[in-house]
């Protein structure tokens, strides 16, 4: 079976410090994009190209490089890659970076050629031997021609052009060539790729984390453009060759950012840092009493006219797009309906010119919210973006974005960023009721101003982190775990069960209470775990009396249940075997509490089990195909 690139980390320099340190720290910092394999490729200093991959971990090919001849790899320009794939075996074969039958050529790819397999014919009935079984190498091969012979003869940037004007499919990627020492092209369709400018050196790569501890200089690439980079500098050019003037923008987080700061896991630093994630997406979006957002190349009288909204996102930024509907639907009095990306434009929606399709996405590459927000906007329907990624490709694509700022998100699992995301879902609930003037201007600045209280009851909910692990590590041999919750309680318990089959790999499952006795009640067994989001007692008291039945229900089948409740909820105190107390706070802004504690307990019954809770198996952290 043909290999297929999928989620990618890309990195390639030219400088002057040692390329191999430089490409390995990158991938290092970009390995949550994939750790199927990894591979580099650099000058030989004898006219070819040294080429190391390895199946596996990135510490497998740090492994093989180290018990190499040296000097192979002292060259001050080269490239990496670590590979993600769903076809195919991630064998050293299949690592790339792949080459030409001359071994002139290097070439790593992010993404899928589509086309590749009439490429490959078409190289095969010209005599090409194929090394492996990857739509990339048929790239390597293409530019291999394109520079030995005919009009792009001998320019290593016009024959990449010729060749991404062949390709179908989404690819970044990244090419060198032994006999232009010195330089490195890129084309990207579709696919993440950044530049890093410096002083004498510069950077490629799918992640300003890649280079953000040399320069915080970046560039970003569009839509079919092709970047050359050298000691000197950087040129973009179109798919033809034309100039193009590039965006520049500088990186607003450091390395410190980037890296664990003390904790085992990437993940359990993120959980940490949710008070200054949220923090960070409320600053500068409240200004004159209003709510802005990042941009907006859509007028007010648009936002106004706005008759209904569609939410499309998927895995936990769904989640958060659930809990969109509530505060929407509540403050704007427009019905909204929320979906996965992924069935959103096969169903053939209803869309209009006064249709708002709100894409959630932290990566903002993620190719099932892509292609749903492509399809809004041929039916005409205005797309407001939330995502994390600067300048990535759907906030591009749409009209309006808001950016949650939360800073780079290593952890597979999606945590700071969920809050975030919820946080940025309410502000646009509220940029739209000051649009529509469904809320008044004091309203607005009320609602606000409990958003901005949240980072310290979060910080407050962190307290229980330890209650917390202690139980995880209690329940780490348990074969399956239930949650339950009601109104935003539902979407909470929704997350809280994908966080633990992605990272315990156990079987979890939430539900909304209320449908426990129209089946799942049926799974009730002795010392089933079961967690309860529990709604607040004083500002939900019919949910909270319901819920109360709820778990005495399962009591009396035998779960074994673990509460979160609102401090101070006696009520509920004699129902619970483990009781986790989180603050008070308004109703819609709940989940931004609650889901805490339910994002520790994965992770320690994750790590109780073993497990690397940064890069759980056979996920990725963003998913650039459909
Ligand atoms: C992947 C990740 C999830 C994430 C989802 C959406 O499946 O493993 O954690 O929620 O993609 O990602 P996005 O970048 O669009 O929010």
């Amino acid at each position: 079976m043909a290999t297929l690139t999928r989620v990618c980390g890309i990195v390639g320099y030219v400088g002057h410090r040692q390329a191999l340190d430089v490409v390995l720290d990158g991938l290092r910092r970009l390995e949550y994009r994939g750790y199927d394999s990894a591979g580099v490729a650099m000058l030989d200093g004898a006219g070819g190209l040294a080429v190391e991959r390895a199946a596996g971990a990135l510490s497998n090919l740090e492994g093989k490089l180290a018990g190499q001849d040296g000097s192979r790899f002292t060259a001050t320009s080269g490239m990496g890659h670590t590979r993600w794939a769903t076809h195919g075996a991630p064998t050293d074969r299949n690592a790339h970076p792949h080459r030409d039958a001359a071994g002139k050529v290097a070439v790593v790819h992010n993404g899928i050629i589509e086309n590749f397999a009439a490429l490959r014919a078409e190289l095969e009935t010209s005599g090409v031997e194929m090394a492996s079984e990857t739509d990339t190498e048929t790239a390597a091969h293409l530019v291999a021609a394109a520079y030995a012979s005919g009009p792009t003869a001998g320019e290593l940037t016009a024959s990449v052009c010729a060749v991404a004007r062949r390709l179908e499919g989404a690819f970044t990627l990244l090419v060198t060539h032994a006999d232009e020492p010195d330089k490195i092209v890129a084309a990207r369709r579709s696919s993440p790729l950044v530049v890093g400018v410096g002083d004498g050196e510069n950077f490629l790569a799918s992640d300003v984390a890649a280079f953000i501890e040399h320069t915080r200089d970046a560039v970003e690439l569009g839509q079919d453009q092709v970047v050359t980079i050298d000691r000197g500098g950087y040129r973009v050019t179109d798919f033809d060759g034309a100039e193009v003037q590039a965006k520049p923008f500088t990186v607003d987080w450091d390395l410190s950012a980037a890296e664990k700061g003390g904790h085992d896991y990437f993940m359990l630093k993120e959980i940490e840092e949710q008070p200054e994630a949220l923090e960070n997406t409320l600053r500068g979006h409240f200004v004159n009493g209003g709510i802005v957002l990042d941009e907006q190349r859509m007028t007010e009288q648009d936002l106004r006219d706005i008759d209904k909204v569609f939410v499309v996102a998927c895995g936990t930024a769904y989640h958060s797009g659930l809990l969109a509907k509530y505060a929407i639907e509540h403050w704007c009095r427009i019905p909204v309906e929320v979906e996965l990306a992924s069935e959103f434009r096969y169903r053939d929606p209803v869309l209009g010119r006064d249709t708002l399709v709100v894409a959630i996405s932290q990566s903002g590459e993620t190719a099932d919210t892509l292609e749903a927000v492509r399809h809004a906007r041929t039916q005409r329907a205005r797309v407001l973006a939330i995502c994390n990624t600067n300048g990535a490709q759907i906030p591009r694509e749409s009209d309006a974005v808001l950016y949650t700022h939360a800073g780079p998100e290593i952890g597979v699992a999606a945590t700071k960023t969920f809050l975030a995301q919820i946080t940025a879902n309410y502000l646009v609930g509220l940029a739209l009721a000051q649009a529509r003037g469904t809320k008044y201007s004091d309203e607005v600045a009320r609602e606000f101003e409990e958003l901005a209280a949240m980072p310290q009851a979060v910080r407050q909910t962190l307290s229980t982190v330890d209650q917390v692990r202690t139980l995880g590590r209690e329940l780490a041999d348990s074969k399956a775990v239930l949650f339950l919750g009601r109104h935003v309680g539902y979407p909470v318990a929704l997350e809280g069960a994908l966080k633990l089959k992605e990272l315990a790999y156990m079987h979890a499952e939430g539900f909304a209470a209320g449908e426990l006795k129209h089946g799942p009640i049926a799974l009730i067994e002795d010392r089933l775990p079961v967690v309860v989001v529990m709604p607040s007692a004083k500002g939900r008291a019919l949910l909270h009396s319901k819920m109360l039945s709820n778990i005495r229900e399962i009591q009396a089948r035998g779960a074994r249940t673990v509460v979160i409740a609102e401090e101070g909820d006696e009520a509920v105190r004699p129902f619970a075997d483990e009781l986790i107390e989180i603050p008070a706070v308004a109703t819609l802004l709940q989940p931004l509490v609650s889901t805490v504690p339910l994002q520790v307990l994965a992770a320690e019954i994750a790590r109780a089990r073993g497990y690397d809770v940064d890069k759980p198996r056979n996920l990725a952290k963003s998913v650039t195909v459909e």
